[in-house]
């Protein structure tokens, strides 16, 4: 397929309020795409709005939360009311949580599967009629290191964006004949709010940040994995290394993750 073309682009963002997704809203158009970003917080949203206002695209907002339905379809209604159509999706609103799976509840497990695995899987099933008709449609998912490596202390986390690329993988195969391309981004750490908003943690404060990213070196390479269709990216050396050291050495990786747990 030739190089997608993000002018004029119509392109559903979600997790548009802060981290890799402010920094994709701000990349796409800069580049001249028509953005419609979401998120909860809607002051973020306006003032992302206020940013973008000097670039070549277009950005509209709306303020919701995504594991709710009726959100959604809002979404996807909206979309299609103001512009047409949709061109491109991205499903990259997410949250983590962190500590051991045998002292968590049930509720952390549904909390980090409503956000990270049906949220996304349920607005790309509204979003394919209109994508069915978009120009070079894409569906570009922002997944992590570890939907391709678990590593403990994770475990709901690492489950739902495991889930999150089986699903993609087998969209991908179904969607061909329909020229709907279906890309995965895998970025490691990143610089953002993540481990500021965990459904739960028991990190005491500690953040990593040894070797993070930037929310912007993240969103440039989204980008050009969405121009160039990419369909499996995985961000960072270590991160090539971890899921490489995982399929090469499983149990080296799991006696040297071990020591994490
Ligand atoms: N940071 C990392 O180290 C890292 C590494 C690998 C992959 N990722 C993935 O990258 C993606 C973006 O994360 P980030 O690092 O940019 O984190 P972030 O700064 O915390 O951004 C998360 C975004 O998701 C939105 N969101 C969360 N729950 C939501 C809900 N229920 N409804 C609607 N929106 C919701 C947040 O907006 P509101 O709070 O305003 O709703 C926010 O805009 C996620 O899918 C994450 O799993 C992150």
């Amino acid at each position: 397929m030739a190089h997608r073309n993000l002018k004029n682009a119509r392109i559903v963002l979600t997790g548009g309020s802060s981290g890799i997704g402010r920094a994709l809203a701000i990349e796409l158009c800069q580049r001249g795409a028509w953005v419609f970003a979401t998120a909860r917080r809607s002051e973020r949203l306006v003032e992302l709005r206020q940013v973008c206002e000097s670039f070549p695209g277009r950005l509209e907002i709306l303020a919701g939360d995504l594991t709710s339905q009726q959100h959604r379809s809002a979404i996807v209604a909206q979309v299609v009311q103001i512009w047409g159509g949709l061109d491109v999706l991205i499903n990259n609103a997410g949250a983590g949580a962190i500590g051991r799976f045998d002292d968590a509840s049930s509720d952390r497990l549904r909390k980090v599967m409503e956000i990270d695995f049906f949220a996304p899987v349920e607005l790309t099933r509204l979003c394919l009629t209109p994508l069915k008709s978009g120009n070079q449609p894409a569906i570009l998912n922002i997944g992590s290191v570890l939907s391709h490596r678990a590593v403990p202390n994770k475990s709901e986390y690492c489950a739902a964006k495991f889930a999150m690329r089986g699903w993609a993988e087998s969209l991908r195969v179904e969607l061909a004949g329909k020229k709907i391309e279906v890309l995965m981004l895998s970025p490691s750490t990143t610089s953002s709010e993540f481990f500021d908003s965990l459904v739960e943690t028991d990190l005491d404060g500690k953040r990593p940040s040894l070797g993070s990213m930037s929310p912007e070196q993240v969103a440039k390479r989204a980008v050009s994995a969405l121009v160039r269709s990419k369909r499996e990216m995985i961000l960072s050396l270590g991160g090539k290394a971890l899921v490489w050291a995982g399929r090469l050495f499983p149990r080296i990786t799991d006696r040297f993750l071990g020591r994490f747990a």
